[in-house]
């Protein structure tokens, strides 16, 4: 198959002969102006106000977690959680290579060191295997703890992430982290309306997080939230996500370290707006993902499907090329023709900043790295 070929195809879903076909544009259709206007005509723009709390409720329900937490955004979500998950300074985080560089970074804002595992050839993330084989090799039990051999430094967490709303292995990835007692938290920033076996990705681990950026499947321009089963979790990420304040009509005292990462009412309102809409957004997504697998189905692109047993949300449709000349004029021409495709992020081990933390082989996510690109997912107008 030969780039214009994907090009054609790709004018025709958009219903857009020429002009530019973004690779995710945001989609408000809904109450986004009535509930924005709301903030305004009642001045509560800020961080205290109706629709952050309802915003917190209808995560609630939509991910059937106990608790949620609206953030700034995913990063701080990020952040907020390892710190929950008890990762303190110069302690390890270990996480998958193929990712958005905030995985990473999330681990440098809590002071601790990234070190990075292989992906799954079907799920694109954290492969139980590589995980399970890492710890074997590199790590050392010493009572309940883990640490690193090579520097003596505690594992404190695992942090895998659901790539572009295709949900991992992650049931296995718990597994294997409850038998050496490190907690999980999942960085589902990509993937909500993305689950595994019915249960929403984000609820597997002790916390997960969401980011609602504005090229995400529901965006409020920024936002994140973080989903927890466990209440002292939730009560004390609340707390810190709000400055650490002891509740006093007038009296300002903290008492430790808090942070100021709760979302504006402004966000919320748009978020509230656009997750009323989200069954039908993944009902549009779900069926552009098929056309795209019925256009690829019998070619030499390999098509990125939800893995068996799962449910995707089909964020970012992505496919995998033969090898990374292919891959280079895919997105060159495409690009040229106007079509928004991008490769998948540079590994984060050839990132300055994360050059000499510690990795396994990444074999297969240097074979993605060469290889996928991603295609234009966003909701087709009049199809919602
Ligand atoms: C995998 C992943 N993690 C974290 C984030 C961070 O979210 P945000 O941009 O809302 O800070 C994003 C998205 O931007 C992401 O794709």
């Amino acid at each position: 198959m030969e780039p214009h070929d994907v090009v054609n195809f790709v004018r025709e879903l958009y219903n857009s002969p020429e002009g530019f076909i973004p690779l995710h544009a945001p989609y408000f259709g809904g109450n986004e102006k009535k509930y924005v206007l709301d903030t305004i005509e009642s001045t509560f723009v800020s961080s205290v106000g109706a629709y952050v709390d309802r915003f917190e409720e209808m995560m609630k329900q939509i991910t059937n977690a106990k608790y949620a937490i609206a953030t700034v955004n995913g990063t701080t979500a990020l952040h907020l959680a390892l710190l929950m998950a008890g990762v303190k300074r110069d302690e390890v985080v270990i996480t998958q290579a193929l990712t958005f560089v905030a995985t990473a970074n999330s681990i440098a804002h809590a002071g601790a060191v990234p070190a990075f595992v292989d992906v799954d050839l079907d799920t694109m993330g954290m492969s139980p295997e590589a995980l399970e084989d890492f710890l074997k090799e590199r790590a050392i039990v010493k009572g309940t703890q883990v640490y690193l051999k090579s520097t003596g430094q505690r594992i404190a967490a695992v942090l895998p992430m659901h790539t572009f709303g295709l949900p991992l292995r992650i049931e296995k990835v718990v597994e294997i982290s409850n038998r050496y007692n490190i907690p999980v938290v999942e960085d589902a920033a990509e993937s909500i309306g993305s689950y595994v076996g019915g249960v929403h990705t984000g609820n597997f681990g002790c916390i997960g997080t969401f980011s609602f950026n504005g090229n995400k499947t529901v965006t409020c321009g920024g936002g994140g939230a973080l989903i927890t089963n466990d209440e002292s979790i939730a009560k004390h990420a609340k707390y810190v996500s709000t400055t650490a304040k002891r509740p006093h009509p007038y009296l300002f005292f903290h008492d430790e370290v808090g942070y100021n990462y709760r979302m504006p009412n402004l966000n919320a309102a748009l978020a509230c707006a656009q997750l009323e809409q989200l069954e039908k957004f993944l009902a549009v997504k779900r069926n552009l993902a098929q056309k795209y697998i019925d256009f690829f189905e019998g070619s030499d692109i390999r098509f990125m499907k939800e893995p068996k047993g799962t449910k995707s949300n089909y964020w970012l449709n992505t496919i995998q090329l033969k090898d990374l000349e292919a891959r280079n004029l895919f997105l060159q021409e495409m690009n040229k023709a106007d079509i928004m495709t991008r490769p998948v992020w540079t590994l984060m081990t050839k990132l300055p900043m994360y050059a000499n933390c510690e990795h396994d082989e990444l074999t297969n996510s240097s074979l993605f790295e060469e290889r996928i690109i991603n295609l234009p997912s966003s909701v087709i107008k009049n199809q919602e």
